[in-house]
C-alpha cells in the first residue's frame, strides 16, 4: 500500500516533509488496512486529494472538500491533445471536437469490433473517436462535397480541399484505417439500410441549423414526374427544410430499428437557455 496523491497533495506531503508534522495520516486510523506499506510497487494506491478551489491569489486555510479513494486507472486525457482536430488531415466548419467526440464514444460504450454508424458524418470527427476504442465505422452524409473530400477548404490560408483530405485518410492518420468500412452520400430521413441491418452503437451530430443547413430532399410542391426512361443518374433531388422534430423523431426511430439489443444511440440535443 501507498498513500499517493495529486497536486495539491502533493504539496502538502512536501510541507510535511519540511515541518515533520502529520496531522492527517492520523484521522485515516480508522481504515482496516493491514500489511506492510510497499511505496516502491504497492498492490494498491489510495490518493487523498485536497480541494482549495481554483483562485491561486484567494486560498482558503483550510480545503473545500478532501477525497479519498482507492487509484483505479488513469485517464486519457493526452488524447485530447493527439486527436486535436487543429491537426487532424480533412476538417469543415462543424468537426467535432476531439474531447467532446470522446466523451460520446464512451457514452456509447463503444469497443473493440463494434460496428458504429454516423448518420450525419460531416468530416467524422465521430467515427475518428470510435475507432480509436477498435470500432468498425461506417457514416452517411447528405452533403456530397463532404463525403467525396472536395470543395472549399475550412483551414485559413488554404482554399480548396487537397486530393486526399476524407474521412479515410483521418483514420489511416491515427492508424484505424482498417477499421474504416466506408460513407455514402444519403439523406438521413430516407434511411437507404436494409431492414435488419444492425449497429453496435450510433453516434451522431445532427445538424441544428445554425452552424449548418438543415435539409432532406423532397418537395412540397407538385413534382412532374421523370419518364419511365428516365435512367435517374443525373438527377439531382430539391430540398425541403428537415424541422428539428423531424431529425429526432427519425433518428429515434432509426435507431430503433437498427441497434442491436443494449445498443446504444449517443447524439447532441439543442436547448434554449435564455439566461
Ligand atoms: C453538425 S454536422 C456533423 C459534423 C460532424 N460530426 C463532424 O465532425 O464533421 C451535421 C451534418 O449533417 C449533415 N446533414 C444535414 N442534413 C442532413 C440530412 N438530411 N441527412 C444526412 N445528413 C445531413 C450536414 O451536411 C452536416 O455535415
Amino acid at each position: 500500500m501507498a498513500l499517493h496523491c495529486g497536486r495539491a497533495c502533493r504539496q502538502y506531503l512536501l510541507h510535511l516533509a519540511h515541518d515533520n508534522v502529520d496531522f492527517r495520516l492520523p484521522a485515516l486510523d480508522f481504515l482496516p488496512f493491514k500489511g506492510t506499506v510497499n511505496l516502491k510497487d504497492p498492490e494498491h494506491i489510495f490518493c487523498l486529494l485536497e480541494d482549495y478551489g481554483s483562485d491561486p491569489n484567494d486560498i482558503p486555510e483550510e480545503p473545500f472538500h478532501i477525497y479519498f479513494g482507492r487509484w483505479i486507472a488513469d485517464g486519457q486525457r493526452e488524447l485530447i491533445r493527439s486527436y486535436s482536430v487543429k491537426k487532424r488531415h480533412f476538417i469543415g466548419n462543424t468537426s467535432m471536437d476531439a474531447g467532446l467526440s470522446f466523451i460520446m464514444a464512451n457514452h456509447a460504450k463503444v469497443k473493440a469490433d463494434d460496428l458504429v454508424y454516423d448518420p450525419f458524418v460531416g468530416t467524422g470527427s465521430l467515427l475518428v473517436a470510435c475507432s480509436h476504442f477498435g470500432a468498425y465505422v461506417c457514416g452517411t452524409d447528405i452533403d456530397y462535397n463532404t463525403i467525396h473530400g472536395i470543395g472549399k477548404a475550412s483551414r485559413k490560408n488554404q482554399k480548396w480541399r487537397g486530393p486526399d483530405e476524407n474521412i479515410r485518410a483521418n483514420l489511416r492518420q491515427y492508424g484505424a484505417e482498417s477499421l474504416y468500412v466506408d460513407v455514402m452520400v444519403s439523406d438521413a430521413s430516407k434511411p437507404v439500410w436494409r431492414k435488419n441491418a444492425q449497429f453496435d452503437a450510433i453516434v451522431t451530430d445532427p445538424p441544428y441549423g445554425i452552424r449548418e443547413s438543415t435539409r432532406r430532399t423532397g418537395s412540397h410542391k407538385d413534382i412532374i414526374k421523370p419518364p419511365e426512361d428516365f435512367s435517374g443518374e443525373s438527377h439531382v433531388p430539391v430540398s425541403m427544410a428537415y424541422h428539428l422534430s423531424d431529425i429526432f423523431a427519425d433518428l429515434l426511430n432509426f435507431a430503433a430499428h437498427h441497434l442491436v439489443l443494449g445498443g446504444r444511440l449517443v447524439y447532441w440535443l439543442p436547448i434554449y437557455r435564455p439566461e
